[in-house]
């Protein structure tokens, strides 16, 4: 079996208008790269290579002058439109004949996941292929996301979609790994009072029938919300500072793929000379010159 992978970047991005009027979220900088690369580099972490980028039709040409079909970093890349925002759990209708039948993994593409050890959590939940992995976290404002409450043992017991009274403090983060029975799953769904296919009533199949697993990221983890202007730029500086202190660049995908040898150094040296007046340029010909190690 192939795990397959989604990045979910249609929406209208009307929260963060002006800048979103002409050009998609998910391209806007969240520091010194778009905001794709984060999540796309969440899946490539997971060690899928496997690929389609669902956008609206207007911004798709957009992101396949940026990401083309994934060659450079040795993965394959198609992509897919949703015309008009009906629901993240459209995504795997949408991808239907792209999963074909094999375990998915579907991530938002406005989502930054950043953290030690996390590459090792992604790995696990890509290798179990029966059931579906959701991931929690602690936040000061549940009620802005899916929220999942526990019982006194820690089983997750219910999943609640931007509740008013939310029941814990844990919100469901925007990744989320399926068996293959998703988009049969999807296909029973029906639009919510806001008139989407939630992803949440996807999960309360899986938590219905037995099969939902949540891992709770912890404090030592990064889960960045890029909704509002605040918290782009919390994001931006958050990457900025991270990348200054540590001289590590977080979301590099040649780094990635190159550590997990889908490419060679022919291809890192293309994207460092497609960069070269960039930071991002001279950091991918720092780590050919250290011969590819962090
Ligand atoms: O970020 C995690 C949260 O994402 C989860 O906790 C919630 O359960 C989930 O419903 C979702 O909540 P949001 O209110 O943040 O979803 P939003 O409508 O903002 O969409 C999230 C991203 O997905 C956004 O970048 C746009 C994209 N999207 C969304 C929908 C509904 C699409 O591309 N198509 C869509 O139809």
């Amino acid at each position: 079996m192939t795990r397959k992978g989604i990045v979910l970047a249609g929406g209208s991005g009307s929260r963060l208008h002006p800048l979103t009027l002409s050009v998609s979220k998910q391209l806007m900088p969240v520091y010194d790269k778009p905001l794709i690369y984060y999540p796309l580099c969440t899946l490539l972490e997971a060690g899928i290579r496997d690929l389609l980028v669902i956008t609206t039709p207007h911004d798709r040409a957009a992101f396949e002058r940026l990401l083309g079909d994934g060659r450079q970093w040795g993965v394959s890349i198609a992509y897919a439109e949703q015309p008009r925002p009906e629901g993240i759990a459209q995504a795997l209708l949408i991808g239907a004949d792209f999963i074909a039948g094999e375990p998915v993994a579907l991530v938002l593409g406005d989502n930054i996941f950043h953290g030690h050890g996390l590459a090792g959590l992604l790995r696990s939940a890509a290798a179990r292929h029966s059931g579906a992995t959701i991931f929690a976290y602690n936040v000061s404002d549940p009620g802005r996301y899916g929220v999942v409450s526990f019982d006194a043992s820690g089983r997750a017991i219910e999943l609640e979609e931007k509740p008013a009274q939310p029941r814990s403090s844990h919100a469901v983060t925007g990744l989320y790994f399926y068996d293959a029975d998703a988009v049969a799953l999807a296909r029973t769904l029906r639009p919510s009072a806001r008139g989407e296919l939630e992803i949440t009533d996807l999960n309360r199949a899986y938590l219905a029938r037995g099969d939902l697993r949540v891992e709770r990221l912890g404090p030592g983890f990064a889960w960045l919300d890029t909704g509002t202007h605040e918290s782009l730029l919390d994001a931006a500086n958050f990457i900025n500072v991270m990348q200054a202190r540590q001289g590590l660049q977080i979301a590099c995908p040649e780094e990635i793929a190159l550590a997990q040898g889908w490419i060679g150094a022919a291809e890192v040296e293309a994207m460092a000379r497609r960069c070269q007046s960039s930071s991002y340029g001279r950091y991918l010909q720092a780590l050919l010159a250290r011969g590819g190690a962090a």
